[in-house]
């Protein structure tokens, strides 16, 4: 029979997606099956859930969960068997996060797993519960409260910046036993902490690279958690994310006006047309496809953006997040008409465009957990332009002379994170770009370089035997 594994998941593409949380989740099942690991996500019923799921039958009821009845639903989207949480008092609303009850509705998520791990549903019961970011991480706590045999339990971590932390006063509301509010427990500064409780109490902890492992354990990134992360080295790993290469596949992508990489060209024109940029076939064109946060260096990106333009590049972005970020780079697009063209919002179809027709993508992030951006961009033969952390440095060869010698660049790296650094990195983008035959060497070796699911999906499958009982 194949091991069974709980996915316990805020979001999951292509229902509800914010970041590349959503992607993970729903690309991990189906790459998992070839590793006979049967793993069945766990989500709260959204309205975008319940829209698109079909075939729901009802596995478990809850006449109380935190508030009011609830039911576990399980069902299928697409070919992916999932659980979903239908809980009207907490879910029946569009935003995903930003409520005054996320305390109760993200503690739900992590107490139905926990039920769902000791048996609740006598046709899934897991061997693992695999909870991921601060939101599924209250599943760990509540099996290891809940005493007598568990499954065991991973935490990954997508991303230390997002903690969950509530007052301390909604101990006894999130059903936690008063013994649980101590440093070896979910109390972190005072406060409960799911994400710290979670990386406390999970019998094994997995981000999603490997220098991102390693830099979670340094006070530079690890965002106060730093000090129990090298505590529990020891069953600490990293395992990088892949990317869907049958959502991302570009000589099949619905997206693309030509899929022939031959023909890229009619692609980039289209992306230039799109974002209304001088339709210059001779322009190096830059593209980013990002939330706009501090985390991502998007206002690194605007800073630098006068020394980008003389470096004699054309930027694309299409970016959703911060307000005062977007408005600088509305500035910047306005300024510069025909040579920075901007996109806000989220928009699938851009992005798939953005990857098929830039000459280079620009990722310029502080930290990067893995990024799934640039493993698409190489995929698709646009040239990755990364700064040298987490996931980017893992996977982006550097055109460095040595590399470039021994003919294995993918990409260009650059540190510091500044935009000095940024501003720098693009012009040896623009100089390789100017060698013709050097620029293809370096996208044919990115479009074959390993971003499927395939190893990844094996290392997690031999994670979860190690640890199943
Ligand atoms: P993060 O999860 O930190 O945002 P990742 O690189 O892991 O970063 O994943 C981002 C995912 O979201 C990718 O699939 C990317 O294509 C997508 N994405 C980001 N911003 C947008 C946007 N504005 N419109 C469409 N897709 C976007
Ligand atoms: C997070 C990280 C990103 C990672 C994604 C999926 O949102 O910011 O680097 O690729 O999760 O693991």
């Amino acid at each position: 029979m194949p091991l069974r594994v709980l996915s316990v998941v805020s979001e999951l593409f292509p229902l509800v997606k914010t970041g590349g949380l959503a992607d993970v989740a729903g690309a991990l099942p189906p790459a998992l099956a070839a590793e006979d690991v049967a793993m069945r996500p766990l989500l709260p019923l959204y309205p975008a859930v319940a829209a698109a799921i079909i075939g729901a039958a009802p596995a478990w009821d809850l006449p109380d969960l935190f508030g009011g009845p609830a039911r576990v639903l399980a069902a299928r989207a697409g070919s992916l068997d999932l659980f979903a949480i239908e809980a009207p008092h907490l879910y029946a609303r569009d935003a995903l996060y930003g409520h005054d009850d996320d305390a109760q509705r993200f503690a739900a998520l992590g107490a139905v797993a926990a039920g769902i791990g000791r048996g609740a549903i006598a046709g899934f019961v897991p061997d693992v519960v695999h909870a991921h970011d601060w939101q599924g991480a209250l599943a760990p706590a509540y099996l290891h409260y809940g005493g007598g045999r568990r499954p065991a339990t991973v935490m990954t971590v997508h991303n230390l910046a997002y903690q969950g932390q509530f007052p301390a006063g909604l101990l006894a509301a999130l059903g936690l036993p008063a013994s649980s509010f101590a440093i070896e427990g979910v109390e972190y500064y005072g406060a409960i902490g799911f994400l710290k409780a979670g990386l406390r109490l999970a019998d094994w902890i997995t981000t999603v690279s490997p220098t991102y492992a390693a830099e979670i354990q340094t006070p530079a990134f690890g965002m106060g958690l730093d000090g129990l992360l090298r505590a529990r080295a020891a069953v600490l790993s990293g395992i990088r994310n892949g990317i869907d290469t049958d959502v991302w596949n570009p000589a099949n992508d619905a997206h693309l006006p030509a899929r022939a990489d031959t023909e890229r060209p009619r692609n980039k024109a289209a992306l230039q047309a799109a974002l209304r940029l001088t339709a210059d076939p001779d322009a190096c064109l830059s593209g980013v496809i990002s939330r706009l946060t501090w985390q991502k260096g998007m206002d690194i990106l605007a800073d630098a953006l006068p020394a980008l333009l003389a470096a004699g590049t054309q930027l694309a972005l299409l970016g959703a997040g911060d307000t005062p970020i977007e408005a600088e780079l509305a500035r910047a697009a306005a300024a510069h008409p025909g040579r920075v063209g901007v996109r806000f919002g989220y928009d699938e179809g851009l992005a798939h465009l953005i990857q098929g027709g830039a000459d280079a993508l620009l990722v310029p992030s502080r930290f990067e957990p893995c990024g799934l951006t640039q493993l698409c961009a190489l995929h698709y033969g646009a040239v990755p332009v990364v700064a040298r952390v987490g996931g980017l440095a893992d996977t982006v060869i550097d055109a460095n002379e040595a590399a470039l010698a021994a003919g294995v660049a993918t990409g260009v790296q650059f540190a510091p994170v500044d935009a000095a650094a940024l501003a720098a990195a693009v012009a040896r983008t623009v100089a390789l770009w100017h060698d013709a035959a050097t620029w293809e060497t370096i996208r044919a070796n990115g479009m074959l370089a390993e971003v499927d699911w395939q190893r990844p999906a094996a290392l997690y499958a031999a994670l979860y035997r190690s640890l199943a009982v």
